[in-house]
């Protein structure tokens, strides 16, 4: 067997490290979330994140080599999550994946973390080491708590971009209205499960931009007409009410989402569709693209929930992709907190 990649993860609030064989077969994925300590404050606290990191991140990257039965200088290199995210939180993997890599003699390889979750659909889980993975080209739909974007990859190296956010984005959305509601932090997951019992036409929240020609998204209107409901009505008065607020804001997230992406998958004739990113764990927006790819024959790639959230599989996997290319980075390595916006 080839050599796995290690990958680790630091760019928000999971310290996450994983080895995946070139195939992507994941051979260990460890993640240590803490969604527990930010949860208070309705939001990551970068110092705090930071410092997690930096008591999580020994024994994690421990485990997933315990786990993989694998010796440090046994793998064919560590791929690191270079950014975008906080830099301090950043940081502390960054300096980790340095230290192993001098140490070990392996290759070091900074990964986009956007382009590492587009990469989360190529992981074959160990219980399905066989299951479909995409081909290129393919459509795909980017949706992770920080950005929104659609576009075709021609090849694993092409991105083209089709549209973005021009605002929040899906994930924010689901993060703002949680908060709106007392929920606490993250909101996409309890969101999801509360919407479960509700009637998503209970509330006609606005569908943004469907009717225009172009790609682009926006939230912020969506996340406004959540805010002005409440105002008027109050917060929901028992589960049944809160349940009906919930899915009808997810109904008018996923359609928009799934509504474009179809879009691009009739208009570019690519009949691939890939979607990657926290939201992509969101079980309205999984359903309704599975009916839509049936209905419509093309085929979905949607990545099992544990790797659509921050994991360092995915990182290992888009490491292997730089590794194949003959590339590699050198200790000078930086965090880059922001780009663009968009995946590089
Ligand atoms: O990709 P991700 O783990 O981190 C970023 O790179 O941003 O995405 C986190 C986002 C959060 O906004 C979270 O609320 C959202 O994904 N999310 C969900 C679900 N699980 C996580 N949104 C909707 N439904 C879910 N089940
Ligand atoms: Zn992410």
């Amino acid at each position: 067997m080839s050599r796995p990649v290690l990958g680790i993860e630091s760019s928000c609030d999971e310290t996450a490290a994983a080895l995946v064989a070139a195939d992507g077969r994941v051979i260990s994925s460890e993640i240590s979330s803490q969604v527990a300590i930010h949860h208070e404050f309705g939001g990551v606290v970068p110092e705090l994140a930071s410092r997690h990191h930096l008591l999580n991140i020994v024994p994690v990257v421990d485990q997933a080599l315990a786990r993989g039965s694998c010796a440090l200088e046994d793998v064919a290199g560590i791929a690191v999550t270079a950014g975008p995210g906080l830099v301090g939180a950043l940081l502390v993997g960054l300096q980790f994946a340095k230290a192993l890599a001098w140490v070990s003699g392996r290759p070091l390889v900074g990964v986009d973390h956007l382009r590492a979750h587009l990469e989360a659909p190529f992981l074959r889980p160990a219980d399905s080491p066989t299951a479909p993975v995409p081909t290129f080209p393919h459509v795909f739909l980017l949706v992770s708590g920080g950005h929104t974007v659609l576009g075709v990859r021609p090849s694993p190296e092409e991105l083209q971009v089709l549209g973005a956010t021009r605002d929040d984005a899906a994930g924010e959305a689901f993060d703002k209205v949680a908060k709106m509601l007392g929920l606490g932090y993250p909101g996409g997951q309890v969101i999801d499960q509360l919407a479960r019992a509700g009637d998503p036409t209970a509330i006609r929240f606005p569908r943004a931009m469907l009717d225009r020609a172009g790609w682009d998204f926006s939230f912020s209107g969506l996340k406004t007409a959540v805010r002005q409901h409440l105002a008027q009505q109050g917060l929901p008065r028992g589960q049944a009410l809160l349940a009906d607020l919930c899915a009808s804001f997810q109904e008018a997230v996923v359609d928009v989402l799934a509504i474009r992406a179809e879009r691009a998958v009739a208009e570019t004739g690519v009949r691939q569709l890939v979607v990657a990113g926290g939201v992509a764990a969101n079980g309205r927006l999984r359903a309704r693209l599975a009916s839509a790819a049936e209905g419509g024959g093309f085929a979905l790639h949607l990545p099992r929930p544990v790797y659509c959230t921050d994991n360092a599989a995915m990182v290992a996997f888009a490491g292997h992709r730089r590794l194949a290319r003959g590339e590699r980075d050198a200790f000078d390595l930086n965090a880059v907190a922001s780009w663009s916006g968009r995946p590089t």
